[in-house]
């Protein structure tokens, strides 16, 4: 099939490049001409296991293509999907401006049927608005079709979720549509999930708002474990054996960020909102979520007792490991709490360092490796378990802080262990 995406951030990019790997014919589109030429001389924008290889490969065999005009997309393509960034208004509502103005740019440029497919994840009634958009600025009456096709790639694993996913969700009004679509996705050999628009929509929020009820969850209970001294990871083990409950999704933490489930559970809930629902529940997931910063800071003090002048080197800065995103990232909410509060502070991260850089503050001082930000530091804050601080060399560690104190924010080391070689341990609900 010829197909065109437009926008060319994680999930057009990702998408683009999976859809042309599997045999298909790709034009990705982007407004950022400075992306487009990055793209076209090889070079890939965004960090993301594999993607580069696959980028080259399908740009090499003619399958993947880059371009700034939209039209050209659409007049050479006949599956078009919407992939432009629905970024937070200040009220937590999803800005869909872009996907407004996509909309007619493609009623514009379709020189014959086209069926029109929402991959970025958009509030539940937005297939109704590009049809509606489409319609009016449609002015010679061409057939065509609206589709939500949600995803549900995770960064870092991206790739490999897009070709090995869980299910397929499908949202259509028409056979044509559908036809298309499970054609497209066959070699896939996963599950389809056809529904109606609304639903499909409505699984991608209800899906990343379940996620993110799962840590909070997880995240309430590693507050009592704290107070009780139980043990977390115990508890998680022991009722996420139940099939019902699923052992995923339970490591306890500093909280969860990222672009998708801090967004896309404010633009549930001011959904629901809007149709008079008041969805409580996740708002109690984002207090919970919120609070778990708090706590970092927290056993923070409670071990070095004053912040001022206090050093604290954080190892990790993307929002989890594999990614150089920091979008929503707990770390860097943490840092400025504890910069706020007067402590010095001493990163490092082995790909986000560069994108923290532009928003941190410039009294951070960025470090080589992780035995730097450990160097005369009072305190050390596992903020991100990127594989490489699973493997660090302790005894060193220890040698080179100022005060042997450890905070995991993740729940990564062995506590025993830490504890014997002098440190003092404190992790998310554990002993
Ligand atoms: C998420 C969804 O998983 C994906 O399906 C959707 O399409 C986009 O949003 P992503 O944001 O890439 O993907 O990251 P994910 O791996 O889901 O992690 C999100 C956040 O939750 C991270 O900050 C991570 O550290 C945190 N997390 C995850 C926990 O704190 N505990 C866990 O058990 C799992």
């Amino acid at each position: 099939m010829k197909i065109c995406i437009i926008g060319s951030g994680y999930v057009g990019l990702v998408s683009g490049a999976c859809f042309a790997d599997l045999g298909n014919t790709v034009i990705c589109v982007d407004n950022d001409p400075a992306k487009i030429k990055k793209l076209k001389s090889g070079a890939i924008p965004i960090y993301e296991p594999g993607l580069g290889e696959m980028v080259r490969r399908n740009r090499k065999e003619g399958r993947l293509f880059f371009s700034t005009s939209v039209r050209e997309g659409v007049r050479k393509c006949e599956v078009i999907f919407i992939a432009v960034g629905t970024p937070s208004r200040g009220n937590g509502e999803a800005d869909l401006t872009f996907v407004e103005h996509v909309s007619r740019q493609i009623a514009q440029s379709m020189p014959s049927y086209r069926l029109i497919v929402e991959k970025s994840t958009v509030p539940v009634n937005t297939g109704e608005w590009v049809e509606h958009t489409v319609k009016v600025f449609n002015k010679r009456n061409i057939k065509f079709d609206v589709a939500s096709n949600p995803e549900f790639l995770r960064e870092g694993s991206a790739i490999k979720d897009f070709m090995n996913p869980d299910r397929i969700v499908i949202g259509v009004k028409s056979k044509k549509a559908k036809d298309i679509l499970t054609e497209l996705y066959n070699p896939l050999k996963a599950p389809i999930v056809v529904t109606d628009i609304k639903s499909a929509e409505i699984i991608k929020h209800a899906s990343n708002s379940f996620l993110a009820t799962k840590i909070s969850f997880i995240n309430a209970i590693s507050d009592i474990c704290d107070k009780v001294g139980a043990d977390i990871s115990e508890v998680a083990r022991g009722i996420g054996l139940d099939r019902r409950i699923g052992k995923e999704f339970l490591n306890a933490g500093i909280g969860f960020g990222g672009s998708c489930f801090p967004k896309d559970l404010s633009a549930f809930i001011r959904i629901a909102e809007k149709i008079g629902y008041d969805f409580g529940m996740l708002k109690e997931v984002q207090r919970v979520n919120d609070y778990q910063k708090d706590l970092v800071l927290k056993k923070i003090e409670a071990l070095v007792w004053n912040l001022p002048k206090k050093t604290i080197g954080v190892l990790g800065l993307s929002f989890k490991p594999d990614t150089d995103d920091i979008r929503q990232a707990p770390a860097l909410e943490i840092i400025e709490m504890l910069q706020e509060e007067g402590a010095r502070i001493k990163v490092y991260d082995p790909e986000a360092m560069g994108k923290a850089r532009a928003v941190l503050s410039k009294k951070t001082e960025f470090c080589k490796d992780a035995y730097a930000a450990a160097k005369n530091s009072d305190c050390l804050l596992l903020a991100t378990e990127w594989n490489e601080f699973k493997e660090l060399d302790f005894k060193k560690i220890k040698r080179l802080m100022r005060q042997p104190i450890l905070i995991d924010g993740r729940n990564i080391y062995d506590p025993v262990e830490m504890k014997k070689l002098g440190f003092t341990y404190v992790g998310i609900g554990r002993k």
